[in-house]
């Protein structure tokens, strides 16, 4: 069986979507639905890949930068499914083999189920094979129809069929495999007299049976894999059946996790066994390495998690690394640049941006802490404020290590507090403070004794 040559159909508008964004390009999991059929097809051997862009082409193109293998295709009008596929033509008719063709709404199709596709259709000598599915809910999709012995005889879509063909329970997925040979001469012949005046590509079926072709259905075992997205219920069902998907698998492999229908993972994170997710967590290209514990509500993105790190309670790190046994919120904000070594601990209320903490600091309340260095074994107290802004530049802070600052304190970057100093509590810090010296910038107390007067 020689690899096939794939095609994506991603064309159409997606009206029922009622969005400026081209429907493929609208998020799953964060990332665009056209990815995940990429990252299909990809997984696949193949001769060639190609993708048919229309509506929104540069959009669609643009974030499809990072798969250069793929090539594409331009379908001038989006005149339906048959005209799409015409499309490249020019690009596939002269070829031999097989043709795959997959749709860039329907994304949840497993490379394993694709195989078995391929498989069938190669070992029945089919001209077209369609994957269908039986659906307690057929209402939208082709219909598969058949005569009285059971043979497969065409495809009618949803506005086409009379009310006892919409009875029928096993609808095309819009997934085929064709030979190339016959695909294309009998796509010449489909014509648009329909309800929806489009060229249906459905049609090539009984076309390619009035030849005397052989054509046969590929059965789903799982009927979730062919959901096409046309609207946004469909998208958030899909969205939950893939979620679902991933959080198994990482309770497979030994990651716990409370309530994961309320926990989204995408597909690119990695959490390594003995994780604990507490609900309501989101994680978005996180590494989480064993052993560390995260509270629910907090949501990691890009962003690295070290052994036995426990991050609390509706915390938010992003671009972010943090080291070993860590400590972090709750309530707490790694912003961009943020990298912890061992043994950080950053408490409730802090934000940190820019800012290296080395091994054992500590900032344990209310802080923001921006363009900073922080030294090892630094106590920065509750409050303490990095002035890293003049209004026009960010300036940077360096806080040896061993150094201790008291509460309600400011450093007005650029400035250094040297190694072992002290920074008396309520103290704001312009000047450069040498090593192992105690810095105190505060209006000294005075007290006026018997200032109130005396009732009577
Ligand atoms: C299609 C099938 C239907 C099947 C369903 C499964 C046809 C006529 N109908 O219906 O039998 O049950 O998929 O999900 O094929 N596209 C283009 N150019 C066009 C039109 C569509 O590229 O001119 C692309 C779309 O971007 C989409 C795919 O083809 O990726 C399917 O089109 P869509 O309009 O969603 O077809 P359905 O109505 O869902
Ligand atoms: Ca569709």
């Amino acid at each position: 069986m020689s690899s096939p040559h794939i095609v994506i159909l991603a064309a159409g508008k997606g009206k029922r979507m009622r969005s400026a964004l081209p429907k493929v390009l609208h998020p799953i999991l964060f990332r665009p639905m056209i990815h995940y059929v990429l990252d299909t097809a990809l997984a696949l051997p193949h001769a060639s890949l190609t993708m048919v862009v229309g509506h929104g082409e540069d959009d669609v193109r643009k974030h499809c930068e990072n798969y250069p293998t793929v090539q594409f295709v331009k379908q001038e009008k989006q005149l339906g499914t048959a005209d799409a596929v015409r499309a490249v033509a020019p690009r596939l008719a002269g070829k031999t083999g097989s043709l795959l063709l997959l749709s860039g709404d329907v994304m949840l199709l497993r490379p394993e189920t694709l195989a078995l596709l391929l498989e069938s259709h190669a070992q029945h000598k089919r001209a077209c094979t369609v994957t269908t599915a039986k659906v307690p809910d057929p209402t939208g999709y082709g219909r598969i129809l058949r005569n009285a012995t059971g043979d497969f005889t065409e495809i009618r879509e949803h506005g086409d069929c009379t009310p006892s063909e919409r009875s029928v329970d096993e609808v095309n997925s819009g997934i085929y495999c064709f030979e190339i040979a016959d695909l294309f001469p009998a796509l010449e012949r489909i014509d648009n007299r329909n309800q929806q005046g489009e060229f249906y590509l459905t049609d090539v079926v009984k076309i390619l049976l009035g030849e005397r072709k052989k054509v046969g259905t590929f059965l789903l075992a799982d009927p979730r894999e062919m959901e096409g997205i046309n609207d946004r219920l469909a998208l958030s069902k899909v969205e939950s059946w893939l979620s679902a998907r991933i959080n198994r698998q990482w309770m497979l492999e030994g990651v716990s996790i409370q309530h994961p229908d309320t926990v989204l993972i995408d597909t690119t994170t990695r959490i390594e066994p003995d994780v604990v997710i507490e609900s309501h967590c989101t994680l978005i290209g996180a590494r989480v390495s064993a052993g560390s514990y995260l509270e629910s509500n907090c949501r990691i993105q890009n962003s690295e998690i070290g052994r036995d790190v426990r991050i609390k309670q509706g915390s938010y790190v992003e671009d972010s690394r943090v080291g070993e046994h860590c400590s972090v919120g709750p309530y707490a904000h790694l912003r961009p640049g943020t990298v912890l070594d061992r043994d950080v601990k950053i408490g409730n209320f802090v934000e940190v941006k820019k800012a290296h903490f080395a091994e054992g600091a500590k900032a344990s309340h209310l802080s923001y802490i921006g363009d900073a260095e922080i030294g090892k074994h630094v106590n920065l107290g509750c409050g303490f404020i990095t002035c890293n802004y003049d209004g026009t530049h960010k300036h940077q802070t360096v806080i040896e290590d061993h150094v201790f600052v008291g509460s309600d304190s400011q450093a007005v970057a650029p400035v250094t507090i040297g190694r072992g100093s002290y920074v008396a509590a309520g103290s704001t810090i312009t000047d450069n403070v040498p090593a192992g010296s105690l810095a105190l910038s505060r209006g000294r107390q005075v007290n006026k004794p018997n200032y109130k007067k005396k009732p009577g």
